[in-house]
């Protein structure tokens, strides 16, 4: 199941596009040009992602794919991001500094589907790995666990070949579900996100670590060895 979050826009579609000043139009023209490329960059991206998905789907009976998200930034949030991290709003900037205008969020069953879709992605020889983040081995401080790549994609336009940013970030099921409450609540809620808050999605964090590693184990059938383990670990704890 694939789900588009924003379509393409067009530089009609710019509020009063008709009144801005020639440097304004050169620049909201430069953004219609990069939600364009961007938006071309994630459609490759997104068919070999979708490939791996179908030939699992053929081939076998279990697909390390849950479901993919797919998303270009808001020129808002492209903005905002620029200004957070200090630099001018142009366009040459959000080139050069903005690795996540077009994202892709894969939602996995198991954990190890997690690092299997990473060895087949990274291997391809049309997607070159810029940037690998392991936020499952270390988490961040919020609790948030999700392994980030950002993959470099070659996009054949009029003038050539251009090879531009993706971010892949890939996640378990209940990873997602994690993140999903945690930015709902820090940044959409309109009550106040509180320490508290804070502290239990921690703690959720920790326990949706240990199910996504009891789920794999359970799934896989793991042998006895796994169940002796925790047997001598629950005999410790009473
Ligand atoms: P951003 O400015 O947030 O994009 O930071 P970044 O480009 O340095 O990358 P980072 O790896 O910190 O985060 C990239 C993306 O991961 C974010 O846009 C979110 O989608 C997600 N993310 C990172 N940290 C958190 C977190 O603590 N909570 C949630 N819910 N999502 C997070
Ligand atoms: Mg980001």
């Amino acid at each position: 199941m694939m789900v588009e979050k924003r379509g393409s826009i067009h530089f009609e579609e710019i509020p009063m596009a008709k009144n801005l000043t020639a440097q304004q139009k050169e620049l909201a023209k430069g953004m219609v040009r990069v939600n364009h490329l961007y938006r071309s960059a994630l459609k490759v991206a997104m068919t070999q992602v979708e490939i791996l998905d179908e030939e699992f789907a053929s081939l076998y009976d279990h697909s390390p794919i849950h479901h993919i998200e797919y998303r270009i930034k808001t020129l808002d949030s492209i903005i905002d991001k620029l200004r957070r991290r200090g630099y001018q709003v142009t366009i040459d900037n959000i080139y050069a500094h903005i690795h996540d205008v077009a994202g892709i969020r894969v939602i996995c069953n198991y954990l190890d589907d997690i690092y299997y879709l990473r060895s087949l992605l990274t291997r391809s020889e049309s997607f070159k790995v810029l940037r690998e983040t392991d936020y499952i081995k270390t988490p961040k401080d919020t609790g948030y666990r999700s392994l980030h790549l950002v993959v470099e994609v070659p996009i054949v336009i009029s003038e050539g070949t251009l090879k531009l940013p993706v971010e892949i970030q890939l996640r378990t099921i209940a990873m997602d579900m994690w993140a999903s409450l945690e930015h709902e609540l820090r940044y959409k809620s309109r009550r106040k996100f509180s320490q508290d808050d804070a502290y239990r999605l921690r703690l959720c964090s920790d326990a949706i670590s240990e199910v996504d590693r009891e789920m794999q184990n359970i799934y896989q059938g793991a042998g006895p060895e796994y169940s002796e383990k925790r047997k001598k670990g629950e005999k410790k704890a009473e």
